[in-house]
């Protein structure tokens, strides 16, 4: 097969900041999508209605002119997010949910939840106006192994989570390992996760390729490759609980590039690209269109998009960098070969 035409996907999972920035960001994931779940997690966070619908106008003006693109919109949990805040969004069509971020667990997440037990009130409210819940899924405890995160934040707070609120619509965001498929599999069709294209491309020697390679580091980490080939499995495996998205989540170089740099991969320059090559390397070309485009919709209770998208099998070299206000915004893969390409005609 050397053409594919799939529905036109949506990326559950995006990350584009705000201000001058979105300019260089937008247009990639609008060219490619048709909607894209809009991450909180901007300083300070995205935390009420009015903030997301005044956030998604200035991503609206960011798409470039006759490209058709619908931001949706996630809210960020705090300790001080209310049943009222909850019952509000739960409202507003637009808004898609309420991210999950343990404190101190990633970029710009020392707004989110320390303790998980004391948000049950809350989460019995999203239960109760069966708005869904999107976690990032890793513990946060400094003395735990950092390849172990995403495991033990399953077992330790996931399974209660699930347990104590079975009507609860639950996302595990960008899931990383073998245990995290088990535990979606193993669970009820509200329990869903998504996949990012870098999880399903690479594994965690990507990282130290004969050297450090900060372009590759994002949380949750690359895994070994035994985990890479379960995420692999279970994308191109037809079960409706595994979809698209990217996690796509960019940064200035000098701060990736750095003593301390910060975490994110950037995937949003070819995102249905490197998903196309991963399915297409699998010979599950056939499943790309559920797996991008179906499934989460299904799952937030969208209407299918109605538009399609066309690739070709067609050898190009990933850009070794993008413009980024007025620093640079280094892709994964930068200088790379994709053997996909998007029809934009
Ligand atoms: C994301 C970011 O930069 O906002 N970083 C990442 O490594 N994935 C935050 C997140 O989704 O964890
Ligand atoms: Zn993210």
């Amino acid at each position: 097969m050397d053409q594919i035409t799939i529905q036109s996907p949506d990326d559950m999972h995006l990350h584009v900041r705000d201000g001058a920035v979105l300019t260089s960001v937008v247009p990639h994931s609008a060219t490619q999508f048709a909607r894209a779940i809009i991450m909180p997690n901007l300083v300070p966070p995205v935390t009420t209605v009015k903030q997301a619908l005044a956030y998604q106008q200035r991503i609206f003006a960011a798409v470039p002119p006759g490209v058709k693109f619908q931001p949706l919109m996630a809210l960020y949990l705090t300790p001080t997010t209310s049943r009222n805040d909850i019952i509000e969004a739960s409202k507003h069509p637009d808004i898609i949910g309420f991210k999950l971020y343990p404190a101190g667990a990633t970029t710009h997440s020392e707004a989110g939840i320390s303790s998980l037990t004391s948000i049950y009130p809350l989460l019995d409210a999203m239960q109760e106006y069966d708005i869904p819940l999107l976690c990032h899924g890793e513990v946060t405890d400094p003395a735990t192994d950092v390849f172990d995160r995403e495991r033990l934040f399953i077992e330790n707070e996931l399974l209660p989570i699930r347990q104590q609120f079975p009507a609860l619509r639950i996302v595990l965001e960008h899931i990383t390992t073998h245990e995290a498929v088990s535990f979606i599999e193993d669970n009820t069709q509200n329990t869903v996760a998504t996949i990012t294209a870098h999880h399903l491309l690479y594994n965690r020697n990507a990282i130290f390729s004969g050297g450090i390679r900060p372009h590759y580091y994002c949380l949750p980490l690359l895994k070994r490759k035994q985990h890479q080939q379960a995420l692999i499995t279970a994308a191109t495996s037809g079960d409706p609980r595994f979809f698209l998205g990217t996690d796509s989540a960019p940064h200035p170089r000098h701060r990736k590039e750095a003593t301390c740099g910060c975490a994110g991969c950037y995937t949003a320059h070819a995102a249905i690209e490197l998903y196309a090559q991963v399915f297409d390397d699998n010979n599950a070309l056939d499943k790309l269109d559920n797996f991008a485009s179906k499934y989460g919709a299904a799952f937030y209770r969208l209407p299918q998009n109605t538009g399609t998208i066309t690739l070709h099998r067609q050898q190009w070299e990933c850009p070794k960098q993008y413009d980024f206000d007025r620093d640079k915004l280094i892709p994964v893969g930068a200088g790379d070969p994709i053997y996909w390409k998007l029809d934009v005609s």
